[in-house]
């Protein structure tokens, strides 16, 4: 798709997944302006560098930054990636008390740099985050939204893909809820092409299981504690699912995609921030009011929203 012209994203946090960010945005062509901020100058000079020197091979994207808050204004895009990071074996929510000091501090500087920007946020853990920044900003929700469980959507397709035989993008399934431990399948409505998902098979592949889909459901909810303990991070699949989101507000594309908006009274959840399908657009985010949920489903949602609520209350 054509990059849009003058666009600019701003990443916050030059750690390995804001960088992360900054490549697959810069590879992708997701912004004409790509720009890098962190606090720590030596680092993000370095991996501005390091980016500007691999452009010949990108397209037309630029990359800038530094560790001047004036590297953010113009921005039409903020993705926020700043913060402590998940230790192996530690939760997302084991970080929220220091990430929220440094959401509740660094929110109302971006935005004065960036008045009119869309934010992104993939700290974590985002969703309790995601209320911190609505709330330190007063910005009406859809123009502060968390990448919520758009990579976790990527995770479960690209496992059922693999069992069914079939390209990631033929698979049409959706997690929703926390981007973390109470998150879950929406496998009501979940299909390979056009087929439910129970109902595929195509030789040599057999159909799915009930159990099978239960053990892909915890395989992606435990996924990322399994690439931290192997390997100290995760950054690829998170700086391309935070790419694409990008791509959708730059390009006013209508996408929908489970990404972690405040929502307002959505089966009865108020003032809590967790993913469910949403309009991503040039105007940020706004959830899909009559997506379908099982009974089970809306348990299961009400569960995940009660575990973010108590999160948000516990902050210190
Ligand atoms: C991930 O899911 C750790 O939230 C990060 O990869």
């Amino acid at each position: 798709m054509a990059i849009i012209e003058n666009s600019k994203l701003t990443v916050v946090g030059a750690g390995s997944v804001g960088s992360s960010v900054a490549y697959a945005a810069l590879i992708r062509g997701s912004a004409r302006h790509v720009a890098l901020y962190d606090i720590a100058t030596e680092k993000v000079e370095a991996e501005v560098l390091d980016l500007a020197h691999g452009t010949q091979f990108t397209g037309s994207s630029d990359i800038t930054g530094g560790s001047d808050l004036s590297v953010v204004e113009g921005s039409h895009v903020v993705v926020i990636t700043a913060g402590a990071k998940q230790r192996p074996g530690q939760t997302r929510m084991e970080l929220a008390d220091v990430n929220a000091q440094i959401i509740r501090t660094m929110m109302p500087q971006l935005l004065d740099a960036a008045p009119n920007a869309v934010f992104v946020i993939v700290t974590n853990p985002c969703d309790v985050l995601t209320v911190i920044a609505q709330q330190a900003t007063g910005l009406p929700p859809e123009r502060i939204f968390a990448s919520g469980t758009v990579l976790d959507t990527s995770r479960l397709r690209w496992q059922l893909a693999q069992r069914a035989g079939v390209s990631t993008s033929s698979v049409h399934a959706h997690i929703v809820g926390e981007h973390g431990d109470t998150e879950f399948p929406l496998w009501s409505n979940a299909s390979i092409g056009t087929v439910p998902i129970l109902d595929w098979s195509s030789p040599p592949h057999p159909p799915l299981t009930l159990e099978e889909l239960g053990s892909i459901a915890v395989d992606v909810r435990d996924a990322a504690y399994k690439v931290i303990q192997g390997k100290g991070a995760t950054n690829y699949a998170i700086g391309l699912s935070s790419a694409r989101i990008v791509e959708a507000i730059l390009r006013d594309e209508h996408a929908v995609m489970p990404v972690s908006t405040v929502l307002r009274d959505f089966h009865g959840i108020d003032g809590i921030a967790l993913s469910v399908p949403s309009i991503v657009s040039a105007t940020g985010a706004v959830p899909v009011r009559n997506t379908p949920f099982s009974e089970d489903e809306l348990t299961l949602l009400r569960r995940s929203a009660d575990a973010l609520a108590a999160a948000v209350a516990e902050l210190r």
